[in-house]
């Protein structure tokens, strides 16, 4: 049984739009990226979004992109990697499976390749720092969801048969269903 939304959470660069695209197709369901949805809503890019109006006015239209997303079901939906971190958020989703896409500072650093631009989270002058600061700061909140795959060594594809595989298991189903409060 494939649950009606599989929530996928972590880090930036953890793969989460690549995977969930990658799963969607595999189950037959709906994809949805929430980062997506904020740049159709702002009719802009959210590096841009940060630059103009600030992390603020990104948050607003994160929270409209996540209530939006809310009436697409089944959905494997991919998150930005600082949705996990708002209660007010995860509560909207209450019964869905959550799968934190792990990976180390060192492996987010590699995947960026240098590549600042479109994370505006990071300081471009400092980023294995702010890497690791952000990723220690946000760490128990992705640990809430149920199901974690550790990514670093994985490729996107291998991430998302794994998660395939995780979730047709109907045990697993009720593990990743336990979002820890
Ligand atoms: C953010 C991560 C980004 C995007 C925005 C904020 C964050 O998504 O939502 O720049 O707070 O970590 P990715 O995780 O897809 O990079």
């Amino acid at each position: 049984m494939i649950p009606d939304r599989i929530v996928l959470v972590g880090f930036m660069a953890s793969g989460k739009s690549s995977v969930g695209r990658l799963l969607a197709v595999r189950l037959g369901v709906s994809f949805v990226d929430i980062d997506s949805e904020v740049e159709e809503l702002a009719g802009c890019g959210v590096s841009q979004l940060f630059r103009d109006h600030g992390e603020v006015a990104f948050r607003e239209f994160e929270r409209q992109a996540t209530v939006r997303a809310a009436e697409t079901i089944p959905a494997v939906i991919a998150t930005g990697g600082g949705w996990m971190s708002r209660p007010e958020l995860r509560s909207l989703w209450p019964d869905s499976v959550y799968v934190w896409l792990a990976a180390r500072p060192e492996t987010v650093l590699r995947r960026l390749g240098g590549d600042y631009d479109l994370r505006p989270m990071l300081d471009p002058e400092a980023p294995g720092r702010s890497i690791r600061d952000l990723l220690a700061a946000r760490e128990s909140d992705y640990a809430r969801a149920g199901l974690v795959v550790h990514t670093d060594e994985l490729s996107i594809a291998a991430v998302a048969e794994r998660i395939a595989d995780m979730v047709r298991e109907e045990n697993s189903v009720e593990i990743g269903r336990e979002l820890s409060e």
